[in-house]
This record gives structure tokens, C-alpha cells and sequence, in this order.
């Protein structure tokens, strides 16, 4: 018997092209991609290669100038401005590469955030947003201030505050691109964890091919355009352990900026 998993993403014929003057950027040109529910995937191309102005459409961000973003169901390109905040408050989670938390909210406040737009009342937000700095391995750090806080811890916040509320799809752009070899392995492994226990999507923007296999698959960009999508091939055996085997890595070597 054979499982059909839906796409929780479509993208159909997407172009962004930005205008400075008499200037023209093709930013994105033509990509068509379908990301299936629970996969991790990673979007990996060379510095201006499209990558964030990809991330930034397919989390409602920015506009296309043509084509068709689909999230569960939804054409979010057609959605009002109203409703594509309530959109991504409902589906989206967002981990960014400089963090974003707000700088006079302690880790447990930024982490309970997102939960104010769930209209979950407060006690409940804090043991949540708790639960989830446990998890993360800051149960000891709940009142710090972003300031008070290493780089790595501040990324550990920002992924607690992406995945509290269980969004359906985590986006994150360059999320390691501040931090140092150890932690970035940390962190890349507790965001696939958090992804695979609750089977929710991330789609992780990175140039680092470290990075690129932690993920099922592989798209990778160069000027805009889609030039090799890849799904990585794991011994089931061994899954979730460093000894994961990954066919056609070893060809990404070239692309490496
Ligand atoms: N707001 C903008 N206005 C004009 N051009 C832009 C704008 N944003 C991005 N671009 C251009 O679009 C192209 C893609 O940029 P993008 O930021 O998506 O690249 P990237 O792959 O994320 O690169 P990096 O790895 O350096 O972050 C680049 O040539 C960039 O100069
Ligand atoms: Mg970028």
C-alpha cells in the first residue's frame, strides 16, 4: 500500500523582479517546488542567489510579481494584508539569522509571544512557553533578557518561540549564520528534532553545505532559478544518528560559494 502525502507548499510559476529605477533584478525566475508535509528541507544556492527572496514570498512576506504561492490550501499571494498576518500567525513560524527577539522581553515573554495571537490566556502561555524552554535546554534562563544571553541561547529562544505555538510550516533563513561550528550543530539538530516530533515542515535557507544534510531534501538555487532539487537517501537503519548515509552530497561540493 502506497501512503500519498500531500504538499503542504505549492509554488507555481513564481517570479519577483524588483525595479530600482531603470534597473531590473530578476530575483526569482519561473520556480515551480512542492514541499511535502514534514519534510525538512533546505533551499541552498550561492550569496544573491534568490534564496531569502524565496523564504520571504513562501512565508507571506513579500509579493510575487507572478505566480502562485499555495499554503495549506491557501493562494496567500491573493490574501489582504489583514489576512495574511492572521495567516501567518496561524501556520507560520519564523527563525531568523540576527534572532529578532525583543530586546525588553525576558526568553519566557519572547517565547510566549506568539501564543497572545492564539488567545491563549496567559497562565497557560507561560507553562507553555516554559515547556518549551526546558526543551530547548534554557529551563535555567527563563527571566533573561536577549542581552543577558549567549548567541546560541538567543537562537535556542528564537527556535522555542518558532515551534511554541506548532505551527504547520518553520521557515528559517540562515538560522546558524551567527554561530560558532559546535552550536550550530545544536541548533540544526534541535530545530529537525522539533520538526519530526510533531511532523510540521521546515524549510531552512542556508550557503553552507554543513547545514544542507541535516534536511530530506535539497533545492538548490543559482540566479533565481530552481537547477537541481535533490532528495537525500538515508540507511532507515540508522536514522537520526551521525551515521546517516547521504547519496549525491558529495556533489554540492562544486556549488559552494
Ligand atoms: N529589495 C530589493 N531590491 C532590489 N534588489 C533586491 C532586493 N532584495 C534582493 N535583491 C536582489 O535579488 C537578488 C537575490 O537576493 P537574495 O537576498 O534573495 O539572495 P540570497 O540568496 O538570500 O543571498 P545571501 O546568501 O547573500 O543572503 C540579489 O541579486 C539581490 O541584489
Ligand atoms: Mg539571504
Amino acid at each position: 500500500m502506497s501512503i500519498i502525502i500531500e504538499s503542504i507548499i505549492k509554488v507555481k510559476d513564481l517570479r519577483k523582479i524588483y525595479r530600482l529605477g531603470k534597473e531590473k533584478v530578476i530575483a526569482l525566475d519561473n520556480i515551480n517546488i512542492e514541499i511535502k508535509t514534514g519534510e525538512v528541507c533546505c533551499i541552498f544556492g550561492a550569496s544573491g542567489s534568490g534564496k531569502s527572496t524565496l523564504l520571504n514570498m513562501l512565508a507571506g512576506l513579500e509579493k510575487p510579481t507572478k505566480g502562485d504561492i499555495i499554503i495549506n490550501k491557501n493562494r496567500i499571494n491573493k490574501l489582504s494584508e489583514k489576512k495574511l498576518a492572521v495567516f501567518r500567525q496561524k501556520y507560520i513560524g519564523f527563525v531568523f539569522q540576527s534572532y529578532n527577539l525583543i530586546s525588553t522581553l525576558t526568553a519566557i515573554e519572547n517565547v510566549a509571544l506568539p501564543l497572545v495571537f492564539r488567545r491563549i490566556w496567559k497562565r497557560k502561555r507561560m507553562k507553555m512557553a516554559k515547556d518549551m524552554l526546558k526543551l530547548v535546554g534554557l529551563g535555567d534562563r527563563l527571566k533573561h533578557k536577549p542581552t543577558q544571553m549567549s548567541g546560541g541561547q538567543q537562537q535556542r529562544v528564537g527556535i522555542a518561540r518558532a515551534f511554541v505555538s506548532k505551527p504547520a510550516v518553520v521557515f528559517a533563513d540562515e538560522p546558524t549564520g551567527n554561530l560558532d561550528s559546535k552550536t550550530t550543530v545544536e541548533v540544526m539538530r534541535l530545530m529537525v528534532k522539533m520538526a519530526k516530533d510533531d511532523n510540521l515542515t521546515l524549510v531552512i535557507v542556508t550557503h553552507e553545505r554543513d547545514i544542507a544534510q541535516y534536511a530530506d531534501r535539497i533545492i538548490q538555487l543559482k540566479d533565481g532559478s530552481v537547477t537541481d532539487d535533490y532528495i537525500i537517501e538515508r540507511d532507515k537503519n540508522n536514522e537520526n544518528t551521525d551515521k546517516t548515509e547521504i547519496k549525491n552530497i558529495e556533489d554540492l561540493g562544486e556549488i559552494v560559494v
